[in-house]
């Protein structure tokens, strides 16, 4: 079955640090907001799967960001926690229009 999202918008894009994470609600979701080096905005669920760290609080560095609380390194591409720890965080897409910043999040 074909999974409906609605667009949400989360943030004004000039609003948003680079390589830093930030916090944003949308659709009454938590979620992780990063703009990269190259101004790819990217988005994941904003919990670690480890114990729950706050990933929108991490370190930055290229596509990953490193979990505030023990290291782990996630990508913020795919959303795949990288060797040697395993597991995965939630992506959703990401439409930027005239300078807002929109999320995709299922119905
Ligand atoms: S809670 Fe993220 S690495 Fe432990």
């Amino acid at each position: 079955m074909e999974q409906v999202l609605k667009r949400v918008f989360a943030a004004k894009l000039s609003d948003l640090p680079e390589k830093l994470g930030r916090t944003v609600e949308a659709g009454g979701l938590e979620l992780a907001i990063f703009k990269l080096a190259d101004d790819n905005i990217r988005v994941i669920e904003n919990r670690c799967p480890h114990k729950g760290g706050v990933l929108a609080e991490g370190m930055v560095s290229g596509e990953h960001v490193f979990c505030p609380m023990h290291d782990w390194k996630i990508s913020v591409v795919d959303g795949k926690v990288q060797d040697p720890d395993t597991g995965c965080v939630q992506t959703y897409d990401v439409e930027v229009q005239n300078g807002d910043v929109y999320i995709y999040i299922p119905e």
